[in-house]
């Protein structure tokens, strides 16, 4: 179908379910054992409502923001996905050429299926790129990707902790045995040295908060940890100097029923400001089951001034890119954004800065 016919970042889904191979379409849309995670990520937002405000001036509606200093044109990235190419041949470089055109920050995975050199070849004039970082064992192996990723002008890192092995996923592996899956990961076992299962053999499950101490020392970027879960987590995170944390469970491909991002960050939020540990331009980032403006309007509401929050989206550009690669990832940043636009004349706000808690009604959000 023409992109023009897409309605929404649900449609790219639809559309890469009914083109991408069998293996790509099980490998990208995949949880966790019974992917109770997976589907509670996106639950989770519908369960939260708005206190809109009505009867204000909404003429000049501005979507933009500053995430780690950096100002975007949304405060929504693409979140760091392996294997791009199983979904398109133009793989990585063309969400970031897609991505870097809208002004939206890519971050860019250590399983990428491009190189980083590609990678950073391909981003536009102005465009901001972040390096997620998988630890290996071998701790010089990190150091070097770190020290890559500066030279190739990456702006922060973010070290994956969700994963010291990889989850129980069932339908990657059931779609294991299809050829065309095996031909494309083979093509990463052989420039990694490991993809989806020997992915797991590729990250180090010894790593811990010292090592996250020691990878600041590597480097001067602002360093983050994706992947927590817990707000003592963001609490240990903050003592060891980091810039700031993602909440995720990883999409909920890791441990299942893991809690809803969204739920884990309204509770850290008030105990973060009651302890008044957070340095100032701390930053938290959430991700999973994002889908709508709706649903980035309420994340961002979670913030307040002290906490600033950006939200990431995984699956959707892969989808995006899968189906009309970089010309599907900028038309699947315009749905958001102008989703986000509508949304907040609607709630009768003009900037990010406006939202806070007291835009939302969370009572039904706790499922406990
Ligand atoms: C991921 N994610 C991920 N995260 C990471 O830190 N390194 C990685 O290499 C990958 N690879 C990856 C592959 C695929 C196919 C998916 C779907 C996800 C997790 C990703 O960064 C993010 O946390 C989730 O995708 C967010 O959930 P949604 O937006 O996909 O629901």
């Amino acid at each position: 179908p023409p992109l023009s016919s897409i309605q929404n970042v649900h449609d790219f889904e639809f559309l890469a379910k009914n083109i991408l191979p069998a293996g790509a379409w099980a490998y990208y849309s995949c949880g966790g054992d019974d992917e109770i995670s997976m589907r509670e990520n996106h639950y989770a937002y519908q369960r939260i409502f708005f206190r809109p405000r009505v009867c204000e001036d909404v003429a000049d509606v501005d979507t933009s923001t500053t995430l780690l200093g950096t100002k975007a044109s949304v405060p929504f990235y693409v979140s760091a996905t392996a294997l791009a190419k199983l979904g398109n041949p133009g793989g990585e470089c063309s969400i970031a050429r897609g991505a870097g055109k809208e002004g939206v920050i890519q971050m860019i995975s250590t399983l990428s299926s491009n190189s980083l050199e590609e990678i950073a070849e391909a981003r536009q004039p102005g465009a901001t790129q972040w390096f997620q970082l998988y630890v290996n064992e071998d701790r010089n192996l990190a150091k070097e990707l770190i020290r890559k990723a500066e030279k190739l002008g990456m702006k922060a890192i973010f070290v994956t902790v969700d994963a010291p092995s990889l989850g129980h996923r069932e339908k990657d592996e059931r779609a294991k045995g299809s050829v065309d899956t095996n031909l494309d990961l083979g093509e990463e076992v052989e420039r990694e040295s490991g993809a989806s299962k020997a992915l797991s053999s590729f990250i180090d499950c010894k790593v811990n908060w010292s090592d996250i101490k020691k990878i600041k020392e590597y480097t001067k970027l602002p360093v983050l940890v994706k992947g927590v879960q817990r707000v003592e987590d963001i609490v240990k995170a903050a003592d060891c100097g980091c810039a700031g944390v993602v909440i995720s469970n990883h999409g909920g491909r890791q441990l299942d029923t893991a809690p809803p991002p969204v739920e884990v960050l309204a509770e850290a939020v008030p105990i973060l400001n009651r302890m008044e540990i957070l340095k100032p331009g701390f930053e938290i980032f959430i991700d999973g089951g994002v889908r709508r403006g709706t649903d980035i309007l309420k994340a961002i509401a979670l913030g307040d001034q002290k906490v600033n929050v950006g939200v990431g989206l995984g699956r959707p550009f892969l989808y995006a890119n899968a189906a009309y690669g970089e010309q599907g990832v900028r038309k699947a940043i315009r749905l958001l954004k102008d989703e986000m636009t509508i949304d907040m004349r609607l709630m009768g706000v003009t900037n990010l800065k406006q939202l806070n808690r007291n835009f939302l009604n969370l009572k039904k959000l706790y499922s406990g």
